[in-house]
């Protein structure tokens, strides 16, 4: 893979994804408990078309609970998201289907998101059936393998046989199959060797910068998320504590969390000098 200094963002002011006053609530473990604490509170922010937003924060802070509720796999308790101009948390039936199709998700394991018994061909051809196209040309199957960096040879493998860098670029370019406006990660490299990690960053840069989707990539390592995001919001307990422009935020931190994370970054490695690095993909 070749050096990626794209550091630019696009010049773009469209917003693809608008969220206002977002809340969630689980119910409550503890019997006498009053009332449940919620796991996301008032979280609003917006998303520019082209943009790559990232998500920070420690375990537990409520990352993929704002995810989830983005996706609708759990319903929040207030709030207001807009989607390609849409009310998408009031989308039903067909529109809802339509508007799914134009967000692509990557989760953490490649190997539990990915089907084993289908092989790559297969994997790549689902979502053009959910798409409501037949049998895809071997060319676009092709093409995108090449999009993610692998070989076309990989088509008849099977997911097991790949290593984790590997699949993960498989699970990208099953996500970008139907060609979405929107690519969701929730810690899409937390599991791989920091190498891995930074060819899959670097991958994703391209791709944003090759068909300008938009991203929101989550990760608990500032280091990741700052090597890739236009934009950087930090969460604490539910809450958004820091949002703006990545550089802004890094060189200027108002918050003494921000600031903590920061030096945790410092003393763990940095992946800022990794950009580039040569080699077939692992
Ligand atoms: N299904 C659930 N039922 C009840 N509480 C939950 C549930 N899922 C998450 N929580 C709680 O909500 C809070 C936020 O969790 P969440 O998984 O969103 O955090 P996170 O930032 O993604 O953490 P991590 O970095 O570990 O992935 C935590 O206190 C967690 O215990
Ligand atoms: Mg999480």
């Amino acid at each position: 893979m070749h050096a990626v200094s794209l550091q630019v963002p696009p010049q773009m002011t469209e917003k693809l994804l608008t969220v206002d006053n977002l809340s969630v609530r689980y119910p409550s473990r503890r019997f006498f408990a009053a009332k449940s604490e919620p796991a996301i509170e008032d979280i609003s922010f917006s998303l520019q078309a082209g943009h790559i937003l990232g998500i920070v924060g420690e375990s537990g802070s409520g990352k993929t609970t704002l995810i989830r509720a983005l996706l609708r796999l759990i319903p929040p308790a207030t709030g207001k998201v807009t989607f390609n101009t849409e009310n998408w948390l009031a989308l039903k039936g067909k529109a809802l289907a339509r508007a799914r199709r134009r967000i692509g998700v990557v989760s953490q394991n490649p190997f539990l998101s990915l089907s084993p018994r289908m092989n790559i061909a297969q994997i790549l051809t689902e979502p053009l059936h959910a798409g409501g196209q037949t049998r895809p040309d071997k060319v676009v199957l092709e093409s995108a393998l090449n999009a993610v960096g692998l070989p076309v040879g990989f088509l008849p493998r099977k997911a097991a046989s790949l290593s984790g860098g590997q699949a993960q670029r498989v699970a990208i370019a099953r996500a970008l199959m139907l060609k979405p406006d929107l690519l969701i990660l929730d810690e899409a490299t937390s599991a791989l060797d920091v190498s891995v990690q930074a060819q899959i960053l670097n991958l994703l840069m391209e791709i944003r910068y090759r068909t300008n989707v938009s991203m929101v990539f989550v990760s608990h390592d500032l280091a990741v998320v700052q090597h890739l995001s236009d934009d950087l919001m930090v969460m604490r307990r539910g809450k958004i504590i820091e949002h703006g422009p990545t550089e802004q935020i890094i060189s200027n931190p108002s918050q003494p969390y921000t600031r903590a994370l920061l030096n945790t970054k410092k003393t763990s490695g940095n992946l800022g000098g990794t950009t580039g690095i040569a080699g077939d993909p692992h």
